[in-house]
């Protein structure tokens, strides 16, 4: 990425959300984004994920410049490369578990018989063969989470970009979610996670440290702990989030709100 900007217009004026960002990423490389609410993480990821496109610089994907595929190629490019895990899952609540791991494999046209047996292993590889029958409400919010990770990473994507993916998790279920996450980094994803969470940010190779659109500071692998400790001393300030509990209710009523 080169020179990227990304700016909304919004009533007729201009949000620069991101703000000439440079910044290469490798693969295998496992990168955790912070920065102040605002400060363009998702819009940073979305652009990442080819969600979104930037309205200024460049952005080579693989070797290609983003900016040139037509809409073909950037479905092609989000469906087979890319696997996106969300804060508040985003799981279709009318599918069961199975359902919704499957659904990539049938908007990408796979047999019946190859969705069956990946949408099993999938499943299985999250720990919830067991639970392949229930509906996102019938499932724990770290359950949910985890059909979320077999439905982003069914198709077998090479970057797996995760915004908040512990964000409405209690600590064992968090714990949980990046423990799976960073098996498959270590198997050769390239992991791209947002948070909060300087303790989430820790586990990273690198941390991009995002203000006002712009990369503030970038922590190699060999400061994060410092950087982290640093964090963490301020983190009193900034407990202003609710219990668990609540936390676990805000995510029921999340998920079942439209996207
Ligand atoms: N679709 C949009 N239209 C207009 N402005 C937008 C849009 N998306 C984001 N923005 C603006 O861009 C800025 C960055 O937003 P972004 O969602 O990337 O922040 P963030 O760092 O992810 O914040 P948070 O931690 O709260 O999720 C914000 O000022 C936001 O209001
Ligand atoms: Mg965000």
């Amino acid at each position: 990425m080169q020179g990227v900007s990304r700016t909304f217009e919004v009533g007729g004026r201009p949000v620069r959300a991101l703000d000439d960002v440079n910044l290469h990423i490798r693969h295998g490389d496992y990168i955790a984004i912070m920065g102040p609410s605002g400060s363009g993480k998702s819009t940073l990821l979305n652009l990442i994920g080819c969600l979104d496109r930037p309205t200024r610089g460049s952005y080579h994907l693989d070797g290609r410049q983003v900016a040139s595929l037509d809409e073909a190629e950037l479905t092609r490019v989000r469906r087979h490369m890319i696997g996106f895990v969300f804060q508040f899952f985003h799981l279709i609540n009318r599918l069961t578990a199975a359902g919704n791991v499957e659904l990539p494999m049938i908007f990408a046209g796979i047999a019946r018989s190859e969705r069956r047996r990946r949408v099993a292993e999938a499943l299985a590889q999250v720990g919830l063969s067991d639970r392949a029958d229930h509906r996102p409400q019938q499932l724990s919010g770290g359950e949910r989470q985890r059909v979320a990770l077999a439905r982003a990473t069914v198709m077998g994507p090479r970057i797996l970009l995760a915004d908040e993916p512990t964000g409405n998790l209690d600590q064992k279920s968090g714990q949980q979610i990046l423990e799976l996450i960073e098996k498959l980094n270590e198997d050769g994803l390239t992991l791209v996670v947002v948070t909060h969470d300087p303790n989430v940010a820790r586990r990273a190779n690198r941390i991009l440290v995002l203000i006002d659109g712009k990369v503030a500071q970038e922590v190699p692998g060999e400061e994060i702990a410092e950087v982290v400790a640093t964090l963490l001393a301020a983190a009193p300030a900034e407990s202003a989030e609710p219990p668990a509990d609540s936390v676990a209710d805000s995510a029921t009523n999340s998920a079942t709100a439209p996207e």
